[in-house]
């Protein structure tokens, strides 16, 4: 009998048990796990749950399998942080450290209803691979259980400790794809003890969160899940990739003054030193995944360049992906990136963080003249440059992505463009941006309660809520967003073919487009085949 077969028998067996103090209590594999009653809706929260742990002597390197909870595990207190910076979005000198290397926690949130084998949605956030967390405050997962499907959200390392690529084989790199592999494998070996369906797992996530989860469908790990959705990020962005950097640990523990030229030195050195003073060594740090060196006995997370990856994890997955319509709206408003606007040289540096352009001028020039006009006007500079960034940033790579992912057999991939303009748009609340339409994260707003937006009873945002979450818990429970037409969701959202790309946008009302943007798309199509031989990584 094989380890996962036996798992299952110990997960079914748990079944019986399962329910226990009115839901409260479940015996998985993991041992017994006590959680609390929801305050805002009819389901019960499992808070904190470690499912791997970091090894004190590597924390940058793999993690270290939980041990079985010897007595009942009180799972109600949020799940600690891993170690960064809190950003302040609106004022980038106050960030400010939290964090725990125990921060390896999910949580479990189940609908309070007889249903016995649900849907799991595991959701990944963002975070530009340097920050972001699991918590209630972020990611309340209210209107998504009331569509009876289990949500697990969870931490993993970002920064230093999820992303270096040190070109070892104790840090590989990408090792917060292997926490999040960890947190996948835990949820498969035990949802089934909280009425969940081990067999019909969707991983999702948002930008970087995204990203990742499309990292996932690259690896030669064995798949976990059945379903992915990818908003606003996968592998191909230009903030993707990074290099490896074999000297890391040196300068890190070189800053922090240990001076040595010996790498295990300086990990040791590093392993005692405490995570706020390593995360403030790296501020400056661009930490990525990388392109893995190959080691006898490491599975690599990222073997080559995803260009080129054939999407080995694909075959008989179902996707949903897509973008908002004006995801790069926020540039504008944040500090961090006017100078893009500014700038000569904007566009080569933009272009540049995917291909080597430098000794290619005449090339950025096409870019410029394709989007920008000679008009010098402020505002319609503004407003052609946000069409580039996001072209560049998001919307291409994810139809790229999608239109790849379409041609592998089994699968079903919906893509859908939100360009909805209403009370709970995230982005737009934080940095009070007028412009309209929807900029990048804006869709969260109607996929989750957060404590940046207070709950107002405004019907349209209601509906958007309703709708939204009903076509992906529709996805997550049945592999297809608009298995029937409803009051709610009059539209057939069909899946793109060999020769289509129909899309559904996302906005007052449903829409059924066809080749969202296709002029620029068939402008970028023609850059990558024409450059593919000057990608970066
Ligand atoms: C923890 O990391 C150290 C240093 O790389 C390694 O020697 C050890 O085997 C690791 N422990 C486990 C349990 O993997
Ligand atoms: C590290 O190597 C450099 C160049 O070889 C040398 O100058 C320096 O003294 C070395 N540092 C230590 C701490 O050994
Ligand atoms: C596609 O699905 C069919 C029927 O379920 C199955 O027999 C076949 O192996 C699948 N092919 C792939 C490549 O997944
Ligand atoms: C947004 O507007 C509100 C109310 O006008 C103001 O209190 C807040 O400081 C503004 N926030 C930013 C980031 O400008």
């Amino acid at each position: 009998m094989s380890v996962y077969a036996a798992i299952l028998m110990v997960g079914a067996g748990s079944l019986l048990a399962a329910g226990e103090e009115g839901g409260l209590l479940v015996h998985a594999p993991a041992g017994s796990i006590r959680g609390v009653p929801a305050p805002d809706g009819d389901y019960v929260m499992f808070l904190g749950i470690p499912y791997a742990r970091v090894n004190a002597s590597n924390p940058f390197g793999a993690a270290i399998p939980h041990e079985k909870f010897d007595k009942t595990f009180e799972a109600s207190t949020e799940s600690a942080v891993c170690p960064q910076m809190k950003k302040i979005f609106t004022n980038r000198n106050s960030d400010r450290y939290d964090g725990t290397l125990d921060c390896l926690r999910l949580n479990v949130f189940v609908p309070k209803t007889e249903t016995k084998h649900r849907g799991v949605y595991i959701f990944v956030f963002g975070g530009k691979f340097v920050e972001g967390d699991s918590k209630l405050s972020s990611y309340g997962p209210k209107y998504l259980v009331r569509h009876d499907i289990i949500v697990v959200t969870f931490n993993f390392r970002s920064g230093p400790y999820g992303f270096m690529c040190a070109d070892i084989p104790e840090i590989p790199g990408n090792q917060a794809g292997r926490d999040q592999y960890a947190a996948i494998e835990w949820v498969r070996d035990n949802i089934r003890a909280f009425g969940g369906d081990p067999g019909r797992l969707t991983l999702g996530g948002h930008s970087s969160g995204a990203q990742l989860v499309d990292m996932h469908l690259l690896t030669e790990r064995p798949r976990l899940f059945r379903r992915a959705i990818l908003q606003s990020g996968t592998t191909l962005g230009p903030d993707f990739l990074g290099p490896s950097d074999p000297m890391a640990l040196v300068d890190i523990a070189g800053t922090l003054g240990f001076e040595t030229n010996d790498t295990s030195a300086a990990l040791s050195f590093l392993a005692e030193a405490s995570p706020e003073a390593v995360v403030e060594a790296t501020v400056k740090y661009e930490w990525r995944p990388c392109v893995e060196k190959k080691f006898p006995g490491v599975v690599p997370f990222v073997a080559e360049n995803p260009e080129f990856s054939e999407g080995r994890n694909v075959d008989g997955l179902d996707i949903l992906g897509g973008f908002t319509d004006r995801e790069y709206a926020f540039t504008w408003y944040f500090s961090d990136y006017r100078h893009l606007y500014r700038e000569p040289d904007s566009f080569r540096y933009t272009l540049e963080q995917k291909f080597n352009l430098w000794d290619e001028s005449d090339l950025v020039d096409i870019v410029r003249r394709f989007y920008v006009d000679d008009d010098g006007d402020r505002d319609i500079v503004k407003d052609d440059t946000v069409d580039l960034l996001s072209d560049f940033a998001y919307a291409y790579p994810m139809q790229r992505q999608l239109m790849k992912y379409a041609k592998h057999p089994n699968s079903s991939v919906y893509l859908y463009v939100f360009s909805y303009d209403g009370c709970r748009n995230r982005m737009k609340i934080i940095f009070n941006i007028t412009d309209t339409g929807a900029t990048h994260s804006d869709e969260l707003g109607y996929m989750f309660t957060m404590d940046l937006i207070p709950e107002m009873d405004d019907s349209r945002d209601r509906r958007m809520i309703d709708r939204l979450t009903t076509l992906w818990a529709n996805f997550v429970k049945y592999g297809e967003p608009t298995p029937a037409r409803t009051a709610l969701l009059p539209v057939v959202w069909p899946p793109l073919t060999a020769d289509t790309v129909p899309a559904l946008r996302l906005d007052a009302d449903l829409t059924v487009i066809s080749r969202p943007l296709r002029s620029r798309m068939a402008f970028w199509d023609l850059f990558y085949d024409a450059h593919l031989d000057k990608l970066r990584y």
